[in-house]
């Protein structure tokens, strides 16, 4: 039989003014141990909060002794009556902070070992000591905090499906390897040599197939795996609220999610969202913004800078524009305490060439006129650019040409998002909008082929339908992205249904009949069977709960995520496995690379 412990009566976050004179047990850690000769003050830890135990001078020797003993992080159980502090010693800041408990016995329930960092509110220790630690990170005050919204955020979208007739349905995480956009983690099958099962890159296939079999509405918090780099918002394993429904249109689809999304801002932050987001076509996102995620806490619209660069003597302008090309600009607001120092504006440049610029062109604006940079190029042309661009005195005009619209976009894009961040132009809040219309097919320039800008699944939009093979660049799908601060935070489409259109994209896609059958045929099958019109949509609940925990990476709000490296400080993993273990699975390792 185990052996007994004081097990606790209340938590560390409960007790109040009014349990006066209550005897207690708590459990918990020690966050603090203040010695003052005698007299000792533990802090006592727990999920709910933190208690301050007293040792008084006038405490047995062993009870002393006992306190005196205690170091950072040991387990505890502690037995006492509750009291109220004196007046002058109520701290404000804690919960508890109106009484203490008097400790009468003291148990030490485990001790702990050389603490790798302290367990404080935030932990600034590097990622990979507090990723290997991650036990103990998940004790500090923020880990705690995130944790706890992450259950409420996900709490909240089921209570709110479970208010509607949604069924929740689990789809199988070891499936048939089909490309979904990014690279598949496989799974080696024992029973049937070189053969794979691949983890799901998300439950895509499966949600239709439900609605083939009927099940009208459905939803799943799904866990999904891409075996792709991680990011700042991006990990190998993650979670979406995946959702599909039959005889739906996008606006149904956009509905169900604007009713979602305020219903869990509300319960979770009490923030009242409005009741419908603002919709963008991409087209209009590309061209104000430079992005298909446009962060609207901030307005810095990009223009077009054609008419003034069609007049000027820049080559580099004018020849850009007579191969088809653009050229863009954006204006760098007049800041406070900013100067557009050269420096400055060749790190905005660095910015811009991450995303194919071959340059940031760049005009001041003093005394009414252009100077600097390429104003020279613009002699005479003062009025006429400044009125069109709208600069005033102090701004800078930024300028990008390129024979590519969406690299000249993306680049003021990235201009535009490091603007906004530097010069403090973000309002606090939570800007939303939908992105409409998206192109259906990308050109993909390395393999040298169309391939589906979202997924193959989607619907082109109905006037494309009969001629989408002549120019598949100019197709608009049913397709919507919805933005958060900047950030994808879910997808979706409605998709097709028909069995004919299905392989025409896979054609386009570069997936002649015979390939696809061997691929998606188990779609196709079942689209022979009555499949209804259907459409859905995946947020991502990482992303979600990182944005509502006002961080920058999803792993703070993961309980265990892999680091940037792709691996798990902690447990280890990847990590090599017996010689055994691979015959049975009937692999052999060409290339063993230690780390
Ligand atoms: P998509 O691939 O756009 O669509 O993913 C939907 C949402 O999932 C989140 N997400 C990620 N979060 C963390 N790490 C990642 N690696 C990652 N990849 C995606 C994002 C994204 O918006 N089956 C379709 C959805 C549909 O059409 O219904 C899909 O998976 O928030």
């Amino acid at each position: 039989m185990e052996e007994a412990f004081m097990q606790r009566t209340v938590t560390c976050g409960e007790l109040r003014a009014k349990n006066e004179g209550k005897s207690v047990i708590l459990n918990g850690w020690v966050a603090r141990n203040r010695d003052h000769g005698a007299l000792h003050f533990i802090n006592l830890r727990d999920r709910y909060g933190v208690t301050q135990v007293v040792v008084d001078d006038d405490a047995t020797d062993e009870l002393e002794k006992m306190a005196g003993s205690l170091k950072m992080e040991y387990c505890i159980a502690v037995k006492g009556i509750v009291r109220k502090r004196p007046d002058e010693m109520i701290n404000p800041d804690m919960e508890t902070g109106e009484i203490e408990v008097k400790a009468e016995k003291i148990e030490i329930l485990s001790e702990c070992a050389t603490l790798p960092f302290m367990i404080e509110e935030e932990n600034n220790a590097r990622e990979d000591l507090r990723l290997k630690y991650r036990f103990l990170d998940l004790r500090t005050g923020g880990m705690q905090k995130r944790i706890r919204l992450r259950h409420e955020v996900v709490k909240a979208i089921r209570e709110f499906f479970y208010k509607t007739d949604f069924y929740e349905i689990e789809t199988p995480t070891l499936v048939k390897s089909t490309p979904e956009g990014a690279r598949d983690f496989l799974v080696p099958s024992r029973i049937y040599p070189g053969k794979f099962f691949a983890l799901p890159q998300s439950p895509q296939l499966y949600k239709q197939i439900l609605m083939v079999s009927g099940f009208d509405k459905y939803f799943q918090i799904a866990r999904c795996y891409r075996d792709e780099d991680p990011r700042g918002d991006r990990q190998l394993e993650f979670t979406q609220l995946d959702v599909e429904m039959s005889f739906v249109k996008r606006d149904d689809v956009l509905l169900l999610m604007e009713n979602l999304f305020n219903y869990v801002f509300k319960s979770v932050m009490n923030i009242d969202l409005p009741s419908h987001f603002r919709r963008i076509t991409y087209q209009e996102a590309m061209e104000k913004y430079g992005s298909d995620k446009p962060d609207l806490r901030f307005g810095l619209e990009i223009g077009d800078a054609s008419d003034f660069a069609a007049k000027s003597t820049f080559n580099a302008f004018t020849e850009t524009l007579s191969e088809g090309g653009v050229v863009r600009y954006i204006v760098a607001p007049k800041t406070e305490g900013h100067d557009y120092t050269r420096k400055y504006l060749a790190e905005l440049e660095s910015a811009a060439k991450i995303y194919g610029a071959h340059g940031l062109a760049w005009m001041k604006v003093e005394g009414g006129k252009l100077s600097g940079g390429v104003s020279k190029f613009f002699a005479g042309m003062d009025e006429e650019v400044l009125s069109q661009t709208g600069a005033k005195d102090g701004d800078v005009i930024l300028i990008v040409a390129h024979k590519d619209f969406k690299k000249c976009a993306n680049s003021l894009g990235a201009v535009r998002n490091k603007l906004g961040a530097e010069l403090g132009l973000i309002k606090p809040g939570y800007e939303f909008c939908w992105i409409i219309d998206f192109p259906l097919f990308e050109y993909n320039e390395d393999e040298g082929h169309w391939e589906a800008a979202h997924h193959m699944f989607s619907m082109p939009q109905a006037e494309y339908i009969d001629t989408m093979e002549e120019e598949p660049g100019k197709v608009k799908g049913d397709l919507y992205d919805l933005v958060l601060n900047g950030y994808e935070l879910a997808s979706g489409s409605i998709r097709i249904h028909d069995i004919e259109l299905q392989k025409r994209v896979f054609r386009i896609c570069n997936f002649p009949d015979d390939v696809a059958q061997e691929r998606f045929g188990f779609l196709l099958d079942c689209f022979k069977y009555g499949p209804p019109p259907h459409g859905g949509i995946a947020p991502g609940i990482d992303r979600l709960c990182m944005i509502l925990a006002g961080q920058s990476s999803i792993k703070e709000v993961i309980a265990f995520p892999k680091n940037t490296a792709a691996l798990s400080p902690m447990d280890d993993c990847p990590s090599y496995v017996e010689q055994k273990q691979l015959d049975e699975l009937h692999l052999a390792i060409a290339d063993k690379k230690d780390e």
